[in-house]
C-alpha cells in the first residue's frame, strides 16, 4: 500500500493553483499547505480549499511535520534558495522551470538531493503531454527518417516578467521538448534579441541550437507579439510534423513532404531537386491534462524512489542552455561553445529515459 504523500506549495500567484488543483485531485496525496507572501493569493485560496492550512512564511511551511514534499511555483531567482531549503530539510522537491537561475546553482541542488536521496524534479510539463510523446515515439520509431531541423515558436503579448528575459521565461519549454526529441545536447548556443519595453530584459529572443551531423534547431520566443502562437515544425528527412499546441484536437499533423537531391549529376543542367508532397495525417491524440501527468509522475518518484525523467540532470541541462543564450546576447549573438560538457548526460543518467508512467 502507498503511503499518502502531504505536499505543501509555495507560490500561489498565477501556476502555483494549478499545481495545488493537480495535486488534490491525486489519490493518495494530500495538500496540507500553501504558502504565498501576498495574503489576498491565500485568501482566494483558502475560499476555494478551506480544509488547506495557510502560511505566509516559507521558513514556517518547512518546520511543518505534515509536509513530506515541496512544489516551488515562485519567480525564478527564489527557486535555488527555496529548493535548497527544502531539500535540507528533508523534503522531495518540485520546482517549477527553469530550475534555477545558474548552472552553478543547478549543480549544488544536484548534489544535495543525492546526498540526501531525495527526489528532485523540475516542472518541464510539456515532456508530460501527449502530442509531445506522440511526436517522441513517431521520431524514435524512424517514421520521419532522420531529423534534419526543428524549429519552435512560442510567441504573445506578456506576461513580462521582472527578473529574467524572455528567453528564460519561454524558451525552456522548447528546449527540454527538443533536446528530448533529439536525444543529446547541443555543440554550441548562439542567440539575438531585442530589450524593447523593459532596458537590459529581452521581450524576444531567437536562439539557434547546432547538434552534430549538421541537425539544428530555432527557437523563437516573444512577449510582444500580438497572437499566441505555442508552434513546432520538426523536419525529417522522410517526413515532416507540425505541431501546433493551440488547437484543440489535431496538435499533430505529419505531412508526407521531402525534398532530395539527385544521386549522381554531372552537369549543372542535369541538377534537378525532387519535391515529394503527399498525404498529410493527423494521429490520434487522447487529450490528457499535461500537468496531472508531471505531478503524478512525481508522486510515482517518489513511491519508487527513482528519478524522474525531468530530474535536477534534465533541469540542469535547461539551464546550461539558457546560460550560453544570455551569454550570447551579451557578445551580439556570437557562437558559444558547449562542446566541454558534451558527454555530460550519458556519463550519468541513461537518455532516453524510461517512457513516463500515464495515470
Ligand atoms: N510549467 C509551466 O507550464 C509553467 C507555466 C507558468 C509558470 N511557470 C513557472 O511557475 C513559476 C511561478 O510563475 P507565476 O507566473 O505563477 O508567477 P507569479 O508571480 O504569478 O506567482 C509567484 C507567487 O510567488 C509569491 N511569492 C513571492 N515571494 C515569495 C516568498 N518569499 N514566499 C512565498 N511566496 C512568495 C508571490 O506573491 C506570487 O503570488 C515560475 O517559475 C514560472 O516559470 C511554469
Amino acid at each position: 500500500m502507498k503511503k499518502t504523500i502531504n505536499v505543501g506549495v509555495v507560490g500561489c500567484g498565477y501556476w502555483g493553483p494549478n499545481l495545488i488543483r493537480n495535486f488534490r485531485s491525486l489519490p493518495r496525496c494530500r495538500v496540507t499547505v500553501m504558502c504565498d507572501v501576498n495574503e489576498d493569493r491565500l485568501k482566494h485560496l483558502r475560499a476555494l480549499y478551506p480544509e488547506v492550512a495557510c502560511e505566509t512564511r516559507y521558513e514556517q511551511m518547512l518546520a511543518r511535520a505534515d509536509i513530506d514534499a515541496v512544489v516551488v511555483a515562485t519567480s525564478v531567482k527564489l527557486h535555488f534558495p527555496m529548493a535548497k531549503a527544502s531539500l535540507l530539510a528533508g523534503k522531495h522537491t518540485l520546482i517549477e522551470k527553469p530550475m534555477a537561475a545558474s548552472t552553478a546553482q543547478c549543480e549544488e541542488l544536484i548534489e544535495i538531493a543525492r546526498n540526501k536521496g531525495l527526489v528532485l524534479m523540475v516542472g518541464h510539463t510539456f515532456l508530460y503531454s501527449a502530442p509531445v510523446r506522440k511526436i517522441k515515439e513517431i521520431v524514435d520509431n524512424r517514421d520521419i527518417g532522420e531529423i534534419r531541423y526543428i524549429s519552435a515558436r512560442r510567441l504573445n503579448l506578456g506576461l513580462f516578467q521582472n527578473d529574467i528575459n524572455v528567453a528564460w521565461d519561454l524558451a525552456p519549454h522548447d528546449i527540454s521538448i527538443i533536446l528530448h526529441i533529439m536525444k543529446e545536447l547541443p555543440q554550441s548556443v548562439n542567440c539575438r534579441g531585442g530589450a524593447h519595453i523593459v532596458p537590459g530584459i529581452e521581450d524576444v529572443t531567437s536562439m539557434s541550437l547546432h547538434f552534430s551531423n549538421e541537425r539544428s534547431a530555432i527557437i523563437h520566443s516573444s512577449w510582444n507579439d500580438p497572437r499566441k502562437v505555442r508552434e513546432m515544425t520538426i523536419v525529417g528527412s522522410k517526413r515532416m510534423i507540425v505541431y501546433d499546441d493551440i488547437l484543440t484536437q489535431e496538435k499533430i499533423k505529419i505531412f508526407d513532404a521531402r525534398v532530395e537531391q539527385p544521386p549522381h549529376y554531372d552537369t549543372f543542367a542535369e541538377f534537378q531537386y525532387a519535391y515529394h508532397y503527399g498525404d498529410i495525417h493527423s494521429p490520434y491524440v487522447k487529450q490528457d491534462e499535461p500537468l496531472k501527468t508531471e505531478c503524478q509522475h512525481f508522486l510515482e518518484s517518489i513511491w519508487g524512489g527513482k528519478a524522474p525523467i525531468t530530474d535536477g540532470a534534465a533541469g540542469l541541462e535547461v539551464v546550461r542552455i539558457l546560460e550560453a543564450s544570455s551569454e550570447s546576447l551579451r557578445l551580439h549573438g556570437a557562437p558559444i561553445s558547449l562542446a566541454a560538457n558534451h558527454n555530460h548526460r550519458d556519463t550519468t543518467i541513461p537518455f532516453p529515459r524510461k517512457d513516463v508512467r500515464v495515470s
